[in-house]
């Protein structure tokens, strides 16, 4: 992988001409979520690398760790309807570039090397347009390197307030940021991110888990009695969690930043969520009284793993009975079910690069332009409808999965074959999950990752938007050994 890479740098410039008309017709327009009269807020923003003591106090300290403005877990917040016109700066020794994850930008801001851009190669810089069209709780990673990058710690989160939601009147706020590290516990040196072993089965997990960067589980204080809005979310290249806490006063009322009707907790099959890579959620939980605890768990582990304790403290309120706050319902383009064009995709393993369809003819400058990436895996262990997307020095991008029509509405139906988790993310769209083979009851929700169970088969429903949009599984060792294709929406 590094020699790779080092051979690779420097072509990286020849990407930048990758963005020409390409064989497969003319590039999409891109489309704004926005006015133009929308508030425009500048920032400037750089990625780099600093030392710190993930292992805990009084261990060796960790060099190497990646930020975002050199601070670990790094929050953006705007209101709705802002557009964040970012000048973002490299300042990490490798290639990266930054992806919104969630958010409808236009598809030459979503960060997909060498897709929509060339990566930014070390001291390099490239500006953002972010339009914030729907509030919620998003993220930002790279989109290039990701296993190494955001194993390192390259993740930020971007919060989208809506105005309307002050008068609910929420008590506290705290986020729990699911994110092993993967170190040598006696010398604090990063392991190797991609294994063979792991890319080809559930993925390499960290050795040591961690909340909000924390090896110790953190205990926060909220008033007695008081209303808390949870952010929980899974940043993690491998772990899936199964989401839970121990009181009955708790209810989902957004995933992935989309606003639902509130789900209580312990009317869930198990009483958890299950939550893989890139998943978010809100959830509301009412404090007990004071000196009383909520305990926030993984239940996926055979012993649960604490994530965080909620520590209820004095502050004068009185005892009334729980009902979960409803947030404002979300505004993102709804498909037409009864016009929608279904389209079956199976996940699956690869015995090696099987791409079933005419790849891109080698001379096209989208296929250059991916060769010239530094941003590719190096194995092929997956598959989307036996199609993976290319790796190793013979790397040629995939025809797309399909051309799809701006506008027009689409059913994907997704099955999973392989005997591991895939929780599946479509770049540029929120979708609407219909329905899954595994969990009938749970009525539809928007969300922009989903998760597929083995043998499961999940159908989810959008309005396609004009651009490219990449569709792979956000583990992030199996994007980056094949399972991932694209959409070219015209
Ligand atoms: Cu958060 Cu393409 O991913
Ligand atoms: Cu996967």
């Amino acid at each position: 992988m590094i020699s790779r890479r080092a051979v690779l740098l420097g072509g990286a410039a020849a990407g930048a001409a990758g963005f020409a008309p390409s064989a497969l017709g003319r590039l999409p327009t891109s489309r704004d979520t926005l006015p133009k009269s929308a508030p425009v807020r500048r920032l400037a923003l750089a990625a780099g690398e600093m030392e710190a003591p993930l292992l805990g106090p009084g261990k060796p300290r960790t060099k190497g760790v990646c930020t975002y403005d050199g601070t670990p877990f790094l929050t953006l917040r705007a209101p709705v309807g802002t557009r964040l016109q970012v000048d973002f700066e490299n300042r990490l020794p490798d290639p990266t570039t930054v992806h919104w994850h969630g958010v409808r930008v236009p598809y030459l801001s979503d960060g997909v090397s060498p897709l929509t851009q060339a990566p930014i190669p070390a001291g390099g810089r490239f500006s953002y347009d972010v339009p914030l069209p729907d509030p919620g709780f998003y993220f930002f990673h790279p989109h290039c390197d990701e296993t190494g990058q955001v194993g390192r710690g390259l993740v930020a989160l971007l919060l989208v307030d809506d105005p309307a939601e002050a008068k609910l009147g929420f008590d506290a706020e705290h986020f729990v940021i699911v994110k092993d590290w993967r170190l040598d516990a006696d010398n604090g040196r990063w392991l190797e991110m991609f294994t063979d072993e792991g890319a080809s089965t559930s993925g390499t997990f960290g050795t040591v888990r961690a909340t909000n960067g924390s090896v110790t589980p953190p205990r926060v204080e909220a008033p007695a009695y008081g209303d808390v809005r949870l952010r929980v979310i899974v940043a993690d290249n491998t772990r899936t969690i199964d989401f839970g806490c121990d009181t009955e006063d708790a209810a989902i009322i957004a995933i992935d930043g989309q606003a639902l009707p509130p789900l209580l907790l312990s009317k869930l099959p198990d009483e958890i969520w299950r939550m893989g890579p890139a998943m978010r959620l809100d959830v509301h939980v009412r404090m007990p009284a004071p000196g009383a605890e909520v305990k926030v768990y993984d239940y996926r582990t055979a012993e649960p793993y604490l994530l965080t304790t909620l520590v209820a403290v004095d502050k004068g309120r009185k005892k009334t009975s729980f009902r979960p706050k409803a947030l404002p319902p979300p505004k993102v383009p709804q498909p037409d079910l009864k016009r929608a064009t279904r389209l079956d995709y199976l996940v699956q393993t690869a015995a090696g690069p099987i791409v079933t369809a005419e790849p891109l003819p080698p001379d096209d400058p989208l296929a250059k332009a991916l060769i010239a990436s530094a941003c590719v895996g190096s194995r092929t262990f997956w598959a989307i409808n036996r199609n993976s997307w290319g790796a190793g020095p013979d790397l040629r991008l995939p025809p797309p999965l399909m051309t799809l029509r701006d506008g027009d509405s689409y059913i994907l139906s997704i099955t999973n074959v392989t005997k591991h988790v895939h929780p599946m993310h479509l770049h540029g769209h929120i979708f609407r999950v219909l329905s899954s083979s595994k969990k009938p009851g749970i009525p539809p929700y928007l969300a922009d990752t989903v998760m597929t169970e083995p043998n499961e088969t999940v159908e989810i429903a959008f309005r396609a938007t004009s651009g490219d949009w990449v569709f792979h599984c956000h583990i992030l060792e199996h994007m980056d050994s094949g399972l991932m294709g694209w959409f070219r929406v015209l």
